[in-house]
């Protein structure tokens, strides 16, 4: 379904089919001074209906959601389609009925007795490191599909990315945050769009979560450099579309890994943005 107002981008199918890895979007919404959430985590549901309905809109096209293991287990969510309507756009466009699901959790914090769980539509892939313990493997592997032991400390992406497109055929893979998930991807130099939804809201705060958090370039010159490729009003709310540019794309993984971030604890069954 095409939103109200909102004209929705092209989706460069073209070069999808080209890349030996997943084209990944990232999708997230975004208060006006850059917050996905607020600084206890409590609130991270605060777009409009209509933005609900573009994030199963772009659910839609990819053949799989992928989240990092605190938006996973703060929230009360599938990663599902949203309904009949959306798994019969998926059929149409040759798509699977339900998209597959990624969690990612480095340590394997991830908590198995998460929502997502519940939910028995599609497989559920989880990647981790050799930094979880055997006794964390044993009780993912019980509630997922595959976990996947990616590498020794930190996740190597590029490989990561080609095994999932060889081994689970995902050709668009939609990553819907959070920050630190998506701050690893940033990082490496490997999204390839980015959709936010920016929102008349201000939370304030200095540890509340942003789109791409845990490190911080530290030389403008190594700033991810983005375009500006399609910009929608609907409502209060602003859609942005942005790509990086070739320039940016041919810096990639030469961003160093600062580290500063403090990691958020704490839990919450609030309603979110995620969309179930
Ligand atoms: N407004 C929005 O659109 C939106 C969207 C999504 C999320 N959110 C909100 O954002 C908050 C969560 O964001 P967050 O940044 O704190 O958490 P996150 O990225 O969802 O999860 C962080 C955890 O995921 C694992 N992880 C992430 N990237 C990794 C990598 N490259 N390699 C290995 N493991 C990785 C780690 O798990 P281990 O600890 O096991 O290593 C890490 O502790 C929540 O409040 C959520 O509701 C908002």
């Amino acid at each position: 379904m095409k939103l109200a107002g909102i004209k929705q981008p092209k989706t460069p199918r073209k070069r999808a089919k080209q890349l030996p890895r997943p084209f990944i979007f990232v999708n997230m919404a975004m208060t006006a001074d850059g917050k996905i959430a607020t600084a206890n985590r409590a609130v991270s549901s605060f777009a409009s209906p209509r933005d609900h309905e573009h994030l199963y809109e772009l659910r839609a096209t990819a053949d799989a959601v992928m989240c990092g293991a605190r938006t996973a287990d703060l929230n009360k969510i599938s990663l599902g389609t949203g309904g009949t309507k959306f798994q019969q756009q998926r059929l149409r466009r040759g798509l699977a009925e339900h998209n597959l699901r990624i969690l990612v959790t480095g340590s394997g914090t991830l908590d198995p007795r998460a929502e997502i769980f519940r939910h028995h539509f599609s497989p559920i892939i989880i990647l981790t490191t050799a930094r979880a313990t055997q006794m964390k493997l044993a009780r993912l592997r019980a509630v997922a599909d595959e976990v996947k032991v990616c590498s020794q400390r930190e996740i190597n992406w590029p490989a990561t990315l080609r095994w999932l497109r060889e081994k689970w055929k995902i050709k668009r893979l939609l990553c819907e945050g959070g920050g630190e998930l998506n701050a690893a991807l940033f990082r490496g130099g490997l999204v390839d769009e980015l959709h936010l939804t920016l929102c008349p809201k201000v939370f304030g705060g200095r540890n509340a979560p942003t789109i791409s958090d845990g490190g911080s370039v530290t030389r403008l010159a190594d700033a991810a450099q983005l375009e500006l490729k399609s910009v929608e009003q609907a409502g209060e709310e602003l859609f942005l579309v942005f790509r990086p540019t070739t320039k940016s794309k041919l810096r990639r993984h030469s961003v160093p890994h600062a580290t500063d971030g403090s990691r958020p604890s704490g839990r919450s069954t609030r309603a979110r943005r995620q969309g179930g």
